[in-house]
């Protein structure tokens, strides 16, 4: 049988009691806020990558657009379609690794929301590789001119909480911007060793754009503090607004994807 990775085991325990997490409060107005970013059509499709228990698939199926919810955790999936059911909305779910899923390019938007995927390694996945393939994937499955909104860890506020001694001790790499921890997903159980990937805004304009999405914005996107502003250096997530484009891109070749 197929191991499970840190973070499927992490969010297959968490699933239980990932929606009584506080930052999970907002879905309601934090949909209204990606509809107008998304700029959608009545009908249009959706991937959200990293769906967890499918909070924003839920409200986009409910508010008539056809979503598609691809996640890791099959318990995390296994709420997303009891709640779905209990909803009496149809989404479509789908488990898979978002650094190696591949669907026809036939999304209108794209969502990838409070690190749902992108920034969340594995423990062999290269710091680069892993995110740059979350993009890829989500950026083939879209039609040119989609939007996509993606929420993702701060770099700016990583480099500001950790001090040399964390370098040195391995709570933190500079070079990577991966900061490592042992967390316990619920109460009595085994810590699991995890690691996180922050991202500050110059990388994220050219990972965008190697996978085909230029950035359209960069604001402060801490989950219940979804703004159109400046960012916070301080605050714990970044929201990154891009655009998928059929144009050839500036670089690093010119090559389309
Ligand atoms: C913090 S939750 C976010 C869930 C949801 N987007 C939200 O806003 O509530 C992160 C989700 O990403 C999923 N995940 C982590 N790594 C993943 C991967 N490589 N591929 C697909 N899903 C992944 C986890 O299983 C978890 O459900």
């Amino acid at each position: 049988m197929r191991e499970k990775t840190t973070w499927e085991q992490f969010f297959d325990a968490h699933a239980p009691i990932y929606d009584s997490n506080v930052f999970t409060g907002n879905t309601v107005s934090e949909v209204d806020f990606l509809l107008e970013e998304l700029e959608l059509q009545p009908g249009d499709s959706v991937i959200d990558v990293g769906c967890g228990t499918g909070r924003h698939s839920i409200e986009l199926a409910r508010r008539g657009y056809a979503v598609t919810g691809l996640d890791l955790s099959a318990e995390m999936l296994a709420r997303a379609a009891a709640a779905a059911r209990a909803a009496e909305v149809e989404v479509e779910w789908i488990r898979s690794d978002a650094a190696q899923f591949a669907l026809p390019a036939k999304y209108d938007a794209a969502i990838c929301l409070c690190e749902g995927a992108f920034g969340l390694l594995g423990q062999g996945d290269d710091s680069i590789d892993q995110p740059l393939a979350i993009l890829c994937n989500t950026s083939r499955s879209l039609k040119p001119g989609a939007r996509v909104v993606f929420t993702v860890l701060n770099g700016a506020a990583m480099l500001r909480k950790y001090q040399n001694k964390d370098v040195a001790e391995g709570r933190f790499d500079p070079i990577t911007m991966v900061e490592s921890s042992e967390y316990p997903p619920q109460e009595g159980l085994p810590p699991i060793p995890i690691r996180e990937r922050a991202f500050v805004p110059t990388e994220l304009r050219l990972l965008f754009c190697l996978a085909g999405m230029p950035v359209v914005h960069i604001w402060g996107g801490t989950a219940g503090n979804w703004r159109r502003d400046l960012l916070d250096l301080d605050e714990m997530e970044v929201m990154v607004v891009a655009r998928k484009t059929d144009e050839p891109m500036p670089w690093p070749t010119g090559q389309r994807l």
